[in-house]
């Protein structure tokens, strides 16, 4: 199958190398010169394990191209795929700009039959929105050019997408008629020859199905955090909690982690624009309401345990905080609404230093936190931690659940972990001489809590206290 990939970012990328390693040949195209420019020497525009080798592969055997040209794209493929940014507006809504900006491009230069597949992730109604624009364009040309709608959400995960591609739980495909249905199977077949994963169904329900996985996912994490605060004034152990109700089949382990929020590209825009396409239909969706408030709250978290901490020290200001990672979750470079940019803003605002280090992530954060005096991104977890009056643990990279601590000891100005992933135990961070405090689970001091319940009070009472 000939297929065009318009948008060349996390999931266009993955995808367009996936399809081509099926045998798909495949052009991606995209609006960043830049980017295709560095496609073209094999330069990746974004940290995935295995995505280089799989682009050069398919690159290399002929299957995999590039260009900013929508005019050659199009012209040369069956099915055109959207794999476009759909971020929020500023009421939470989502800005379907791109997505429609690419589908006018498609119907201004296209001159046969088409399949137009949206992958990204878009409000119930969107399919149609698109069809009638292109019918608009194609009418405006005076042309009579037939064409299909499908909407196939994405479900890959970043730092681990070629695996999710290649083998996905499932294929959602919202189609209009057998036709359409018949060539996305035949390109989707190959991906599911085990058992067949592929599940067609109306536009609406696909688009719909997409926001209600990343909620029903939010929901978990939000109420394991909510939890957690309970665990901590309780004396409960949230660890213990999950292994206890995950191991009741109906609930399972998944994505029962409490920690220092959820982030990314996905799931906070994709809770904000359900709430706003709910609110358009006149319909209540507080639970999600919730999940982003509670959210909000939790990427606060640590920095209300780091000044608790402080406060019996003159607080933060002029103290030196190393950050263990910078990405919103591991093995990726994205940063996106990552908790780390919360802290480290919060941490800034308070005086403190910051010497933070990422495997793969400076790069981008250097583009959002920009140069400041006072914070300084480091060459290793051991460099960041280099006289640090503490340690802040903020993405689960493997590698943090490794580290040499005697090797650090000796440079620390004081020994104490803040720990957002519950990666360590207090009893072994006790023993390497450690203070440790993780979230709703058992930590150096129970009076921490205690302080930042109260000082939650205050503010509830509108008394000053930190920012937050
Ligand atoms: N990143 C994920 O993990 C993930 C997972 C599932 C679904 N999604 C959804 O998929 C969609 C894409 O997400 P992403 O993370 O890949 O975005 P991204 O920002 O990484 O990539 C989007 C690409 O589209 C390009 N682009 C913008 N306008 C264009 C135009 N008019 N023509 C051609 N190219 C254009 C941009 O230059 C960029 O390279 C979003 O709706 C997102 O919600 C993302």
């Amino acid at each position: 199958m000939k297929i065009l990939m318009v948008g060349t970012g996390y999931v266009g990328l993955v995808t367009a190398a996936c399809f081509s390693e099926m045998g798909h040949h495949v052009i991606c195209l995209d609006i960043d010169e830049q980017k295709i420019a560095n496609l073209k020497k094999g330069i990746m525009p974004i940290f995935e394990p295995g995505l280089k080798e799989l682009v050069e592969r398919n690159v290399e055997a002929g299957r995999l191209s590039f260009t900013t040209e929508y005019h050659d794209g199009i012209e040369l493929s069956d099915v055109c795929f959207l794999a476009l940014p759909t971020p929020s507006h500023e009421d939470g809504s989502c800005n379907l700009s791109y997505v429609y900006s690419a589908a006018s491009q498609i119907a201004r230069h296209m001159s046969s039959y088409k399949i137009i597949v949206n992958k990204s992730t878009v409000p119930v109604g969107t399919s149609d929105q698109i069809k009638q624009l292109i019918s608009s364009i194609l009418k405006e040309r005076d042309a009579e050019i037939a064409f299909d709608i499908v909407s196939n959400p994405e479900f890959l995960k970043e730092g681990c997408a070629i695996n999710d591609c290649m083998k996905p739980d499932r294929i959602i495909l919202g189609v209009e008629n057998a036709q359409s249905a018949k060539i996305m199977h035949e390109i989707y077949s190959s991906f599911t020859i085990n058992h067949d994963r592929i599940f067609f169904m109306n536009l609406v329900s696909a688009e719909m199905t997409k926001y209600a996985a990343n909620a029903m996912l939010a929901l978990r994490i939000s109420f394991m955090n909510e939890l957690a605060h309970l665990c901590e004034q309780t004396g409960a152990d949230i660890k213990q909690v999950r292994i206890g109700i995950g191991s009741d089949q109906r609930i399972g382990y998944q994505f029962l982690y409490a920690g220092v929020g959820y982030g990314g590209s996905c799931f906070p825009k994709d809770i904000r624009a359900l709430c706003s396409i709910a609110k358009q239909h006149d319909v209540s969706l507080s639970i999600l309401e919730a999940v982003d408030q509670v959210n909000e709250r939790q990427k606060k978290m640590l920095a209300r345990k780091i000044y608790s901490y402080f406060s019996a020290q003159g607080g933060v200001k002029e103290k030196t905080i190393a950050i263990w990672g910078l990405a919103f979750k591991p093995d990726t470079d994205d940063i996106r609404e990552a908790p780390s940019l919360t802290l480290i803003q919060e941490l800034l605002n308070q005086g403190a230093f910051i010497r933070a280090y990422d495997p793969v992530a400076i790069a981008n954060a250097r583009k959002i936190l920009g140069q400041h005096p006072c914070l300084q991104f480091c060459k290793d977890e051991y460099d960041a931690a280099h006289r640090a009056d503490a340690i802040a643990l903020i993405t689960e990279w493997k590698q943090f659940r490794f580290v040499d601590f005697p090797k650090i000891l000796p440079h620390l100005k004081q020994k104490v972990l803040f720990d957002g992933r519950n990666q360590y135990q207090l009893s072994e961070m006790r023993a390497l001489g450690f203070e440790y405090f993780g979230i709703g689970v058992p930590s150096s001091k129970k009076e921490l809590s205690l302080i930042i319940h109260s000082l939650q009070e205050k503010q509830k009472n509108g008394l000053p206290s930190f920012s937050a």
